[in-house]
């Protein structure tokens, strides 16, 4: 099955996401980058000009294309892919779906000074984080086969944690779960 990270904007996902495909050697998808090429504008833009719902509808078109691999391939969602139950459903079926959990404090941190992000270029980004998270959180944990929290560390260490988590499952076979540099286990 392929994997998908799934979490709030600014958690993570394409970052971690592009390096555990590395260390698989699989390819890696992120779902707004391949949006963006078909709308040949950035996402910011497309909300400015006709809103949300649009994106929404795109954004479940592609979900549907990215997760139908057998295998071999990282794909990093959208923060709001969550919110729809036939994303949910999609991602949950057809992948093994990790969620990448971090605070809105932690987030907020990271995305201060963010521009891109049409949902966060408000006055009080935090308390829009905040409730952002509320109605988020439970739906990414429906979606989930796994929860790693982001918090302090680097994307290497969180590399390592998913694919521990996943390898202790029995989800990936081992010799791919296994870091290049660790010695053969006995
Ligand atoms: C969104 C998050 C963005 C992007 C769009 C909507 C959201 O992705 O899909 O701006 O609803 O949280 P990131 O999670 O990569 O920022």
């Amino acid at each position: 099955m392929p994997l998908a990270l799934v979490g709030m904007p600014g958690g993570g996902k394409s970052t971690v996401g592009r390096q555990l495909a590395r260390r698989l050697g699989w390819s890696f998808l992120d779902a707004d980058a391949v949006i963006e090429e078909r709308l040949g504008e950035p996402i910011r833009a497309l909300f400015e000009r006709v809103g949300e719902a649009p994106f929404r509808a795109l954004e479940e078109e592609v979900i549907d294309e990215l997760t139908r691999v057998p295998q071999g391939r990282v794909i990093a969602t959208g923060g709001g892919a969550c919110l729809r139950e036939a994303n949910r459903r999609a991602l949950h079926e057809r992948c093994i779906v990790i969620y990448l959990r971090s605070t809105p404090e932690e987030l907020f941190r990271r995305l201060r000074h963010d521009t891109h992000r049409p949902l966060l270029q408000v006055k009080d980004p935090l308390a829009r984080l905040r409730e952002l998270y509320a109605v988020r959180d439970p739906l990414y944990r429906e979606c989930a086969h796994f929860i790693v929290e982001t918090g302090r560390p680097s994307v290497p260490t969180l590399v390592n944690m998913v694919l521990m988590q996943l390898e202790l499952a029995g989800a990936l076979p081992a010799h791919l779960a296994r870091s290049p540099v660790d010695p053969p286990r006995q």
